[in-house]
């Protein structure tokens, strides 16, 4: 563990003095989002497991993301260490962040993946993920996809649909091979999340309804293709209360009897999803030992085995996005930043209202003032922060944007012919480029402008 770490765990200092007329709270909440991180003070200088996060910003510029791998790996030994009661699986989301290095530290400690397309197989792959550790979830996989999952031998492929789980029997078939699979249900319960990543309730377009979870377990179980192991469920993402996971959890038992009546030697495994929510301004997160507390008492009692599927948790507040403010603005009575980072680089803010908390690299101790951050693409939706009241910043001064491990870099795209970010990963002191940046010709480099001479494609 870096030595970041070890300054920054729980201590006020870690934020650093407090600013005259820093708001109220600000200074608590920012140590706390600190120590999530791995993120210490060592004079003005902000650390990441050791490293100074301006040398990174130095030598490979920015916008950047970094990570700390320490943090990734801290957070799946407790949620580790919290399930120990129950025969259990951790297989991480990819989908939150799919950077080789961290599926690597993840992989290195025993993780499974949990994958949602072909592209996220062959990274899986890529990384040493065992086929067999590896859940394929989604809902609309196609059948090139499916055959793939089933040649590469992937552990549990996760059905949404009745024509799904047909089309994957075909698949089966054709390759020859017996597919253990899961039918991952929408249990209809309601979360306190945003509604574009609530994904458990009635009426969208997940998993199988409850009512016709028992005809398609039918038609699995009478498929010498398949083989039916698992019950599944995903209720949403940044969930911070377990109730709903337990409320799930009745759903899927009932389930699990229902389904046993009509003979199923194989179903032994229970998927709860992913969803644990993280701190991004004051929430309390939902940690394992809370998680954990409300559901292992019936998990024990069942005597099934369980695979949980975090993203976020692992690696939502291990990374932050590292930034340089480019001009000031003043307009219409307002103050602006304008970053060298936009939304094309970090999609939350200007997609779901998101909150990511904002610190300077080298603390200057000035008083704060009220500022909109935004970036430098052409929408007006393209902010980082709004209305916030930070340290005054200058042009050329540096900032990291905080909680900016999970679904961030993934969600980054090219508009405005904008290069994504490096993704720089730091481990016990010491840091690395895993992505570089993407360059301007890659670009373009395979597009064509006009039709080739002699038809052809
Ligand atoms: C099936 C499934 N599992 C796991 C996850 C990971 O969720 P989280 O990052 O909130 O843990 C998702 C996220 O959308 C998902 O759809």
């Amino acid at each position: 563990m870096g030595e970041g770490v070890l300054i920054g765990r729980g201590s006020g200092a870690a934020a650093g003095p407090a600013e005259a007329g820093e708001p109220p709270g600000r200074r608590d909440r920012v140590a706390a989002l600190l120590a999530d991180a791995g993120l210490a003070r060592r004079g003005p200088s902000l650390l990441m497991a050791g490293v100074p996060l301006a040398e990174i910003a130095e030598q490979v510029g920015t916008p950047a993301y970094v990570y700390n791998l320490d943090a990734v790996r801290e957070r799946y030994r407790a949620l580790d260490a919290a399930l120990a009661g129950v025969p259990h699986r951790i297989c991480f989301a990819v989908k939150a962040n799919g950077n080789l290095a961290v599926l690597a530290a993840l992989r290195d400690l025993g993780a499974g993946a949990d994958i949602v397309s072909g592209g996220e197989l062959a990274r899986a792959l890529a990384a040493g993920f065992a086929p067999e550790r590896i859940v394929f979830s989604g809902v609309g996989k196609t059948a090139a996809e499916l055959r793939e999952a089933v040649r590469a031998g992937v552990g549990h492929i996760h059905v949404e649909s009745a024509a799904e789980l047909e089309r994957l029997g075909a698949a089966a078939e054709d390759e020859g091979k017996r597919v253990r699979i899961g039918i991952r249900v929408n249990p209809d319960v309601t979360t306190d999340t945003h509604p574009y990543i609530a994904t458990g309730r009635s009426g969208i377009k997940f998993g199988i309804p409850v009512d016709r979870v028992v005809e398609a377990a039918r038609v699995a179980l009478a498929h010498p293709g398949l083989e039916l192991t698992t019950l599944a469920m995903h209720l949403g993402s940044q969930l911070l209360d377990p109730e709903p996971y337990v409320e799930g959890l009745e759903r899927l038992l009932g389930l699990v009897r229902e389904v046993r009546a009509l003979g199923a030697p194989a179903l032994d495994t229970l998927d709860l999803g992913g969803g644990l929510g993280i701190r991004y301004q004051d929430e309390r997160m939902l940690d394992p030992e809370r998680f954990a507390a409300a559901l292992l008492p019936r998990l024990r009692e069942s005597g099934l085995g369980v695979v949980v599927e975090p993203g976020r948790y692992l690696v939502g507040s291990a990374g932050v996005l590292l930034a340089e403010v480019l001009y000031r603005k003043h307009s219409g009575g307002k103050e602006f930043a304008v970053l060298d980072a936009g939304m094309n680089d970090l999609l939350r803010p200007s997609i779901y209202g998101a909150y990511h908390e904002v610190v300077e690299l080298e603390a200057r101790g000035r008083p704060p003032e009220r500022i909109d951050l935004v970036g430098p693409v052409c929408e007006t939706g393209d902010f980082l922060a709004l209305d916030r009241l930070l340290p005054g910043l200058g042009p050329g001064e540096r900032v990291a944007i905080l909680g900016a491990g999970a679904y961030c870099f993934v969600m980054a795209s090219n508009y405005n012919s904008r290069p994504r970010p490096p993704e720089v990963a730091v481990e016990g002191g010491r840091w690395w480029v895993a992505r570089p940046r993407e360059t301007v010709e890659a670009l373009f480099r395979d597009e064509r402008a006009a039709a080739p001479r002699e038809g052809g494609a």
